[in-house]
């Protein structure tokens, strides 16, 4: 590894080495919360964890924060006006706040620093979000349909098992990285001999949307939001100058009533579209491909009404979220579901918990591609910061996995699958798939 810019560590202590630090100092102390940050067995299956917590209250205190599992108060924090996204204005101690402000010098613009839209509060967060919208629309998503059944339908060729082979494919590799990747690429108007090291570099800087990463994993992210932004800042130019029929060049081209989006600003919201719009969508085709298989019954059944597909990626998302977490901190004194909480206390709302409240989904454990009320889960967040790119996802989803399963409706687990070591971001990075056509 190449030695650590004095600016990298300090960003890193500031974002993430501070936070290990008082986890681990919690968990070894006995706090129930840290441990979900550092056990392999919540990590592998969180929601007896969440269930404690429901359990225990509507919100619960622990050394360093509170947590929610509960669907009404996940979502009261998650709309709550007194909670923010901004987490770098939480007031810090003295020393801590010398690091923050040491650390912003040079720092390369990451998909969750500001200015992204992920990371801001309204009024700042409103004036992006309306820009951003104006180009993402219903319209334009609806508008990707025949290129993403274009794609699913070569990378699904690429699949077919040699004559004589033994037909098992690494499918998180092979396809459900695939999608997703090459849909924000056609999003972003990036060129074909680019896409490989687009790839690489939403993957290297995606863990910085989770947190207490090691020094190394930071540095190794760091370095690709860096590779990203000087890309990015040749590629803007080129579009000003010759326009594609991508999004990214009606952003670049936005002037109405003289407002568009700075250099910074463009950099942050394509960075933005580049991670939250992979490795999420990467979980739900790959999560979704295990439980259909798991569940034979239901995968039949969605083949006799093929209607069902829409219904069938709303339980996916509620029942094994690709996003289970986020965190917000409180600007001034509130209650949330009857509770105090304090001006400078950080909440985390677990969405993969409130997917499994008892309260607003009747057996919440049970996998149900009928279920009714499937949709009222919390997989992309409430609230002003609602995932911009859902009915994208959604369609991906609706697309990738009814085709995969139209083509492949043998398709087998071929091993053990294994778990991405990320704790906010959850799904497969191994699963392998036997296919016979
Ligand atoms: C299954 C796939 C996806 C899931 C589960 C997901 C989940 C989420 C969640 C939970 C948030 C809000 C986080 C918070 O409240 O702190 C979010 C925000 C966002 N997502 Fe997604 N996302 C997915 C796919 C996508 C796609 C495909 C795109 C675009 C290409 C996208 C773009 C965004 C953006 C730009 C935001 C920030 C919105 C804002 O702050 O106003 N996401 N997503």
């Amino acid at each position: 590894m190449r030695l650590t810019r004095p600016g990298t560590f300090l960003r890193w202590l500031d974002r993430h080495g501070l936070a290990r630090l008082g986890i681990s100092a919690a968990a070894r102390r006995g706090d129930a919360q840290a441990r979900l940050f550092f056990d392999p067995a919540i990590r592998d299956d969180p929601y007896p964890f969440y269930r404690e917590v429901r359990e225990a209250g509507a919100l619960v205190r622990g050394r360093l924060m509170w947590s929610t599992t509960r669907h009404d108060a996940v979502v009261a924090v998650l709309r709550g006006e007194a909670f923010s996204s901004d987490l770098e204005s939480l007031p810090a101690p003295g020393p801590i706040a010398v690091v923050r402000r040491l650390g912003r010098s040079g720092r390369p613009i990451g998909p969750a620093d500001p200015p992204s839209m992920l990371v801001v509060d309204p009024p700042t967060h409103t004036r992006y979000r309306r820009l951003v919208a104006k180009v993402f629309t219903p319209r334009a998503i609806e508008g990707l349909r025949p290129r993403i059944e274009r794609h699913t339908e070569a990378l699904l060729d690429d699949l077919a098992p040699a004559p004589g082979g033994t037909g098992t494919v690494e499918i998180i590799e092979r396809y459900a990285s695939l999608l997703p990747l090459t849909v924000i690429a056609e999003i972003l108007g990036v060129p074909q001999h680019m896409r490989q090291r687009f790839l690489a570099w939403g993957e290297a800087a995606t863990p910085t949307l989770d947190l207490g990463l090691t020094l190394r994993q930071y540095h190794h992210a760091e370095d690709a939001i860096r590779q990203l932004n000087a890309w990015l800042r040749g590629h803007f130019a080129r579009l000003r100058a010759d326009p594609g029929d991508d999004l990214l060049s009606r952003l670049v081209h936005l002037d109405s009533e003289g407002e568009r989006l700075t250099e910074e600003e463009l950099l942050a919201t394509a960075g933005l579209l580049l991670v939250a719009g992979f490795e999420t969508t990467v979980n739900l085709l790959g999560t979704g491909i295990y439980l259909l298989i798991r569940h034979p019954d239901q995968l039949r059944a969605l083949r006799e009404r093929p209607d069902g597909w829409p219904n069938a990626v709303e339980e996916i998302l509620r029942y094994d979220s690709p996003a289970q977490t986020t965190a917000r901190y409180c600007r001034a004194d509130t209650e949330v579901a009857g509770v105090p909480v304090r001006a400078g206390e950080i909440v985390v709302p677990m969405m993969g918990g409130a997917n499994r409240d008892p309260a607003v989904f009747p057996d919440p454990d049970r996998f149900d591609i009928t279920r009714a009320n499937a949709r009222d889960h919390l997989s992309f967040s409430s609230g002003v910061h609602y995932c911009l790119g859902a009915a994208l996802a959604r369609l991906e989803g609706q697309l990738g996995l009814s085709a995969f399963f139209e083509r492949y409706p043998d398709a087998a687990l071929a091993a053990v699958p294994r778990r991405r070591p990320t704790r906010v971001l959850r799904g497969y990075d191994h699963l392998p798939v036997r296919l016979r056509p």
